[in-house]
């Protein structure tokens, strides 16, 4: 396989707009045969949202008139290219089950980045962060079944399991000790590049959606656990956007930018199930191609450089979604118990994170216990999804029996 996107010829700008017909496409079935489907959906919107918010904030901060108003032209399609992916959500889906689509994605995404990541500074970044989504993913299972009588298994199918990982309350650490240290833009893999980009832009969705849709619900625990787990969403877009190089210039990183949105397309478009899903992410991808031309243009233009210094000279193996369960018991075994000090891990409590909990926490229980408690009251067990067998962790095995298969 090689497909060097600098290369390939994309669709013209000029024919890249799309009418209403156009932009109105049929939403995914609510339980698509392939649960992925609806997780590349999700991805691609985050990546989506982060290439419109970025371009924004490099427009504000560019004084070329002729470029400003080239980046206006690119964000509109960009722009049209998120309504159209994240419209492919189904209405009929609650804001529930799109939080399970969403801490899904996190875990399953995150895993395959932890994997191929060269780095291992970076990839320890990675291996640490999975493990608190995975728990989200728990938490967020126990509410569903409470608040809408439905099993998350419907959702995740099996493909990813859910039982505790980190929990949630220990995740709430000093924000400085959220801050890592960033790759060096000249000597980093340029595949560590898109991994950083990709996992931002997720977790940047994630944190959006949860502060934004947390006070749609009238349960006080829905409420209060969504406030709960969008802080640590926060502390999640710190610890992964502090890995990128803050010494790329505003041109190099537009680039990397659209590059990331051509391997994702093609990555998605290479394993995409639905046909239908698939023809939009090689048209997404065909416009992409030409995203990446102008900014590679501007580059040499206003940068003096060329953009293959910067990028990989063909696209790294496609990003896959697939299963982790194994590698994600492995973590669960091994690390379940780090927090971070300064810009490293440590095992033990310190000082900083210790007071920080007793401030936030303030002696009580905060929402991410309360919803298992509340669980086990109404049903008598709580809600696991264990399919490889019981919990890598003796102690964090379920209490009375469980809701095991
Ligand atoms: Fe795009
Ligand atoms: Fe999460
Ligand atoms: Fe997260
Ligand atoms: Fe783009």
């Amino acid at each position: 396989m090689t497909f060097n996107p600098l290369t390939e010829k994309g669709i013209p700008l000029d024919r890249q707009l799309r009418n209403w017909r156009e932009l109105n496409v049929a939403p995914l079935d609510p339980e698509p045969p392939d649960p992925y489907t609806r997780c590349r959906v999700i991805a691609l919107n985050g990546i989506e949202v982060e290439s419109i918010m970025f371009n924004h904030q490099f427009a504000r901060h560019c004084p070329v008139p002729e470029v400003r108003r080239q980046l206006a032209e690119v964000r509109y399609i960009e722009n049209q290219q998120q309504r159209v992916v994240n419209w492919l959500l189904p209405g009929v889906a609650s804001v529930l089950e799109t939080t399970l689509g969403y801490e899904q994605v996190a875990v399953d995404l995150t895993s395959w980045v932890a994997r191929m990541e060269p780095d291992p500074y970076l990839k320890q970044a990675y291996e640490f962060g999975v493990l608190e989504d995975f728990d989200h993913l728990y938490r967020y299972a126990n509410l569903y079944e409470m608040v809408e009588h439905r099993k998350a298994e419907k959702i995740v199918d099996g493909l990813t399991e859910v039982m505790p990982g980190r929990p949630t309350k220990l995740e709430h650490r000093h924000p400085q000790d959220n801050v890592r240290d960033p790759y060096n833009r000249n000597t980093t893999d340029p595949l560590s590049k898109l991994h950083a980009l990709t996992i931002l832009s997720a977790e940047q969705q994630v944190m959006s959606y949860y502060m934004n849709v947390g006070p749609q619900y009238m349960e006080p625990i829905a409420r209060q656990l969504y406030q709960e787990i969008s802080l640590i969403e926060q502390e999640h877009v710190t610890h992964y956007e502090s890995l990128v190089d803050p010494g790329e210039t505003w041109w190099e990183q537009l680039v990397n930018h659209e590059y990331n949105e051509c391997y994702l397309y093609y990555s998605f478009m290479t394993q995409e199930t639905d046909a239908r899903i698939k023809a939009i992410w090689e048209l997404h991808l065909n416009m992409e191609l030409t995203h990446l031309k102008l900014a590679g243009d501007l580059m040499r233009k206003h940068d003096g450089r060329d953009p293959a210094e910067v990028l990989a000279p063909e696209l790294p193996e496609p990003v896959r979604f697939e299963p982790n369960k194994e590698f994600l018991r492995n973590l669960l075994a091994t690390q379940i118990d780090l927090t971070t000090l300064g810009a490293g891990y440590v095992r033990e409590a310190h000082e900083r994170f210790e007071r920080m909990q007793e401030q936030l926490h303030g002696g009580a229980q905060p929402p991410s216990e309360q919803v298992i408690d509340d669980h086990r009251e109404m049903f008598g067990t709580e809600y696991r999804l264990e399919t490889e067998g019981p919990h890598p962790i003796e102690e964090l095995r379920a209490k009375n029996g469980g809701d095991q298969r």
